[in-house]
C-alpha cells in the first residue's frame, strides 16, 4: 500500500517537473494556435525547431497573427514564398535560452537563427534587440518596430518560448529603411554618390545616418560638391566589418571609416556621439547591420570635432557652413524595394525611442504611421 502511494507521488512529481516538447508546448497555449496550425503547414520546418535545443522562440500570439496576414508584409505568407516564410519564422528564433528576467533595461542584441544571406549580411545570425521599459520586455525589429512579450517564460525542452503581441520586421537594406524612416537628404545623398548598391550590399556595417535637419544645416557646403567628394564625406559615414550597437560603444572607441579617416565616439551622460555629431536615434536593425540617426553631418576633413555634451545642439563639423532653405540632396530618392516583413501598416504603432534630450528636429511621434512617423518630423521644412 505504502510502496504504491510512494510511487503514485513520485509519478506525480516527475510528471510536473517534466518539460513539454515543443509541439507540446505550443498546442498548451490558446493564444497560439494560430502560429500552430500555420507552423503544421510546414513538417520540415516543425522538424527542424523540435530538434532546436538551447533557443528562444518569439511567438506570435494569435491577434499578432491576424495583424501580420493583413498587412503587407503578410503578402509572402499568402503567396507560399517558402523562402520568405521561413526567414521570418527564424527571425523568431534565438540563440540562447533567454528567460524575461534575463533582459535587462540595458539593450541587449541576440542573435537569431535567420543567417539566409538573401535576409541578412550580419556575420553571425540577424538580431533582435531585447530591452525591458519599465514592466515590459519588449524586442525591437526591423524599422525600429517593437514587440512585448505577453507571455513569458514557458518552457520547453529545447529552450524557452515568450508569446509576443506583433511578428517581428524582418531589417530591411539600408536605402529602404532610410526612405521609410523619412532620412530624405541622407536617401538621396546616397543616391546622388552613387553608393546605395555599395552599401546595400556590404556587410556587417555601422551608418551613422545625418537627419534632414543635420543636412539642411551645412546646405551651403553641400551645395556645389562633386559626386566624388560627396561620395568621401558619405564613406566616412559608415564602418565597414563592425556592427557597433549603441550599448556596444564605450567613450573613446575609435571606429574606422569606409573612408579610411577615424572616427571617435563620446559616451556622456547616457549620450553616446561620433565626433561632434549626437546619437538622437540608436539601433535602427537593418539587413546588413546596425544605423544609427545623427544629427549632425561629419566631416572627413574635421576628424578631430568633439561634441559639447552640455550644449543641446552641437555647432556643424563644416567650418563657415551655413544652412540652406532647399536640400538639393533629396531628389533621386529610391523608391522602397523591401523583401520581407516590411513594416506592417500598423494599428497599434511603432514604439518610440530617443536619447533624452531631443532637438528641435527630434520627432518623437508614437502612434501613428510606424516609422516613417518616427523620423519624419524633419522633413517638414522640405515643403517650406
Ligand atoms: C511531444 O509530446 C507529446 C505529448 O507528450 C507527444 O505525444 C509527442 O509525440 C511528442 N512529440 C515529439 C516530436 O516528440
Ligand atoms: C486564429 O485563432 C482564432 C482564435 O483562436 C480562431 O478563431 C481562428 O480560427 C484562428 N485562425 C486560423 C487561421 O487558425
Ligand atoms: C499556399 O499554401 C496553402 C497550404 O499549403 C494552400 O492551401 C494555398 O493554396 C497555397 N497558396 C498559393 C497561392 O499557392
Ligand atoms: C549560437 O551562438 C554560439 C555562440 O554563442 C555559436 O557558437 C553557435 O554556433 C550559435 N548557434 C547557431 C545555431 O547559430
Ligand atoms: C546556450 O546558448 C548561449 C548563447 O549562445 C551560450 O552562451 C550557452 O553556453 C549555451 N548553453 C548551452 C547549455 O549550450
Ligand atoms: C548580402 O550580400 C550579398 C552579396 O553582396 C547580396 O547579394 C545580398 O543581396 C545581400 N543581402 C541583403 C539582405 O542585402
Ligand atoms: C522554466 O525553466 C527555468 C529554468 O530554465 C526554471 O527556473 C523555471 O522554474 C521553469 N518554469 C516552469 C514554469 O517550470
Ligand atoms: C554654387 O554654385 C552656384 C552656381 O554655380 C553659385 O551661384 C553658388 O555661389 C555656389 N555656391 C557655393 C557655396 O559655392
Ligand atoms: C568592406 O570590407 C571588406 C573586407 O575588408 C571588403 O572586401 C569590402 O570590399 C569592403 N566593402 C566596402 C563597401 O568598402
Ligand atoms: C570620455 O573620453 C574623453 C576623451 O576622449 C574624456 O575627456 C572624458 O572624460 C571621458 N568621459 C568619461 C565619462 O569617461
Ligand atoms: C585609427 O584608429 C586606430 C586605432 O583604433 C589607430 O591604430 C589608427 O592609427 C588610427 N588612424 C588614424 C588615421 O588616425
Ligand atoms: C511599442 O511601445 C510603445 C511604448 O514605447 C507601446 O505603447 C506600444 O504598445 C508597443 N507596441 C506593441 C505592439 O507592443
Amino acid at each position: 500500500m505504502q510502496f504504491k502511494h510512494l510511487s503514485l507521488a513520485a509519478l506525480a512529481a516527475g510528471a510536473s517537473a517534466q518539460t513539454m516538447n515543443l509541439t507540446a508546448a505550443l498546442t498548451s497555449s490558446p493564444d497560439l494556435t494560430n502560429l500552430t496550425s500555420y507552423v503544421s503547414l510546414f513538417p520540415e520546418l516543425l522538424t527542424q525547431l523540435s530538434m532546436a535545443t538551447n533557443v528562444t522562440i518569439l511567438a506570435p500570439s494569435n491577434a499578432a497573427f491576424a495583424a501580420f496576414l493583413n498587412s503587407s508584409a503578410g503578402a509572402a505568407i499568402k503567396s507560399n514564398d517558402t523562402a520568405a516564410i521561413q526567414a521570418i519564422l527564424m527571425y523568431h528564433v534565438l540563440n540562447g535560452t533567454h528567460p524575461a528576467a534575463s533582459i535587462m533595461s540595458t539593450p541587449a542584441f541576440i542573435p537569431t537563427m535567420l543567417t539566409n544571406m538573401m535576409y541578412t549580411n550580419v556575420t553571425g545570425g540577424q538580431v533582435v534587440e531585447a530591452v525591458t521599459q519599465g514592466t515590459n520586455v519588449e524586442i525591437y525589429s526591423g524599422l525600429l518596430m517593437n514587440s512585448t512579450v505577453t507571455t513569458p517564460n514557458v518552457n520547453f525542452t529545447g529552450g524557452v518560448i515568450h508569446i509576443i503581441n506583433r511578428v517581428l520586421t524582418v531589417p530591411q537594406n539600408i536605402s529602404f529603411t532610410a526612405t521609410q524612416a523619412g532620412l530624405s537628404a541622407a536617401a538621396g545623398a546616397l543616391t546622388r554618390a552613387n553608393l546605395v548598391n555599395t552599401l546595400d550590399s556590404a556587410k556587417d556595417v555601422t551608418v551613422f545616418a545625418p537627419n534632414n535637419a543635420a543636412f539642411q544645416a551645412i546646405g551651403s557646403a553641400t551645395a556645389n560638391l562633386t559626386m566624388m567628394e560627396l561620395a568621401s564625406i558619405l564613406e566616412y559615414h559608415v564602418v565597414n566589418g563592425t556592427v557597433g550597437y549603441s550599448s556596444t560603444l564605450r567613450n573613446g572607441t575609435m571606429l574606422t571609416s569606409m573612408s579610411g579617416m577615424n572616427l571617435t565616439v563620446t559616451v556622456s551622460n547616457g549620450s553616446v556621439f561620433v565626433n561632434s555629431a549626437k546619437v538622437v536615434i540608436p539601433d535602427v536593425l537593418v539587413a546588413n547591420g546596425v544605423v544609427h540617426v545623427i544629427d549632425n553631418v561629419l566631416n572627413p576633413n574635421n576628424t578631430s570635432a568633439k561634441p559639447v555634451a552640455t550644449a543641446s545642439t552641437q555647432s556643424v563639423a563644416f567650418p563657415g557652413a551655413t544652412s540652406a532653405r532647399d536640400n538639393p540632396l533629396t531628389s533621386g530618392v529610391p523608391s522602397p524595394t523591401g523583401s520581407v516583413g516590411m513594416a506592417p501598416t500598423p494599428a497599434g504603432g511603432a514604439g518610440s525611442r530617443s536619447s533624452s534630450s531631443s532637438g528641435a528636429a527630434m520627432p518623437m511621434k508614437t502612434g501613428a504611421i510606424g516609422a516613417a512617423a518616427l523620423f519624419a518630423g524633419a522633413g517638414v521644412w522640405l515643403n517650406n
